[in-house]
């Protein structure tokens, strides 16, 4: 089972929403890691390169507009197989649609306005990290609940 890191955003509308607490909380409470954590300020130049697969779709201007409409709190998640987990976690894109137990799910109504990003697989997650996160800001230490979360072959 794959241990592996994922990028995390809690979107502007998170932030404005006062809602990053109770986000993390569940990511901490289902027992994932974090590694790197801070807040940020998304500019045009770094929108245009993290969503650069949606740069040429009609939605992006309202994408762009809305992601740098106020900070973003960044998080690299640690985990086996975190990126999908995560992803589940994080739910649907539309709010509407995504099921409830789910970030959006319970949290958000908008197809737009969605409140986190996840990296949707294990190579988007490594090129992600590497344009929010510089090497010394992601961190390695020893989780000690570690044995109480997965068994030693889940690791
Ligand atoms: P994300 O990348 O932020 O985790 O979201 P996602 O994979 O669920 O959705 P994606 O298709 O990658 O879209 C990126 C973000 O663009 C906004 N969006 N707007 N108006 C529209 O049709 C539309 N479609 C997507 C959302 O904020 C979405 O999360
Ligand atoms: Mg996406």
């Amino acid at each position: 089972m794959a241990t592996e890191r994922t990028l995390i955003l809690f979107k502007p509308d998170a932030v404005q929403r006062r809602l990053c607490g109770r986000l993390l909380t569940r990511i901490e409470e289902r027992g994932l890691k974090i590694v790197g954590l801070k807040m940020l300020q998304v500019t045009k130049e770094l929108s245009r390169e993290h969503y650069a697969e949606h740069v040429n779709k009609g939605f992006y201007p309202l994408l762009e507009e809305f992601i740098t409409a106020a900070p973003v709190v960044a998080l690299a998640i640690e985990g086996p197989e975190a990126v999908r987990v995560m992803r589940d976690m994080v739910g649907k894109t539309n709010g509407r649609d995504a099921a409830p137990g789910t970030m959006r799910g319970d949290f958000g109504l908008s197809r737009q306005m969605n409140l986190v990003h996840g990296s949707d697989s294990p190579e988007a997650a490594k090129r992600e990290l590497a344009i929010y996160f510089k090497a010394n800001e992601l961190f390695d230490y020893e989780p000690t609940l570690k044995d109480w979360v997965c068994a030693g072959d889940e690791r």
